[in-house]
């Protein structure tokens, strides 16, 4: 399966992009800087330039991946839920995306996970991209079981999937431990375009090019992910984090 788009070297010049979720933080900051490809936009909530769609409905998921190049599936719960609803909305949310783009032939799904799926690793230098996961909170464990779920789904299916485990995307460090998990918004939409041309299955740390960052950058590399910030810039302003938040992955008690 190949992209139906233009492609210039390893780049894709433009694809038609199925963005769940794209009414919070994340897909705004995506929406700004991949205007280029050509955006279907949505999320639960409705907006100006955002259809409703929500994830737990497949036949819906289906429809909207009709034609579409990739899958950035971002919707559904960002921090610590009820776990009911996080089996609900990201777990089984997941499983309609992943479902609902073999069936329609989208090639690639790139699935935001997060560093909670990694949570409760010491922290230590350089951790692999695959470390173990390891959740800190039913929220993390939500993240390990949709990075299984693309895994069975790439081997079943020969879907690629793409799992971002992102540390902290925001405009701008604010916290000490920012200067060490922080995702540029820049690096982001790298992150993602990076990850429109890998094929197979890759678990990568969502993470800038930060002086202090713990986490490897191999797997980035190793999709063509190359980030450029540093979020040292922000090293004398940034407010001092409890100490807890700095000795593991996901920094929870
Ligand atoms: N922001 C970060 O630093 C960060 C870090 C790690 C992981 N992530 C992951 O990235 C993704 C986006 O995070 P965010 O910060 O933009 O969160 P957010 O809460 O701002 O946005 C999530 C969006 O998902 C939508 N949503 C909820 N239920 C849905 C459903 N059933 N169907 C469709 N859409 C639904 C919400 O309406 C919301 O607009 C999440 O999956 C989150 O777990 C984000």
């Amino acid at each position: 399966m190949s992209f139906r788009r233009a492609r210039l070297g390893n780049w894709i010049i433009m694809a038609v992009l199925l963005i769940t979720g794209a009414g919070g933080a994340v897909g705004g900051m995506l929406r700004d800087r991949l205007g280029h490809h050509e955006l279907r936009l949505t999320d639960l909530h409705p907006a100006e330039g955002i259809a409703a769609l929500d994830v737990t409905d497949g036949d819906a998921v289906e429809k909207a991946c009709q034609g579409v190049d990739a899958v950035v599936h971002l919707g559904g719960y960002a921090d610590e839920a009820p776990f009911d609803d996080l089996l609900e909305v990201n777990v089984r949310g997941t499983e309609r995306v992943l479902a609902a783009a073999q069936r329609a032939g989208v090639p690639r799904v790139v699935l935001a996970s997060s560093n909670h799926a990694a949570g409760r690793h010491p922290r230590c230098d350089d951790l692999a991209d695959d470390a173990m996961p390891w959740p800190d909170s039913y929220y993390g464990w939500s993240k390990t079981a949709i990075e299984s779920l693309g895994r069975l789904c790439h081997d079943r299916y020969g879907l690629h999937v793409i799992c971002l485990r992102i540390g902290a995307c925001k405009p701008e460090p604010v916290e000490s431990r920012d200067l060490s998990v922080w995702l540029s918004p820049d690096d982001l939409a790298r992150l993602v375009e990076a990850s429109l041309t890998a094929t197979g299955f890759h678990l990568v740390w969502g993470v800038s090019a930060n002086t202090r960052r713990w986490w490897s950058a191999a797997g980035g590399a190793a999709i063509g992910y190359h980030p450029r910030d540093d979020a040292e810039r922000w090293a004398a302003t940034v407010r001092e984090s409890d100490e807890r938040t700095q000795q593991t992955v996901g920094g929870r008690a």
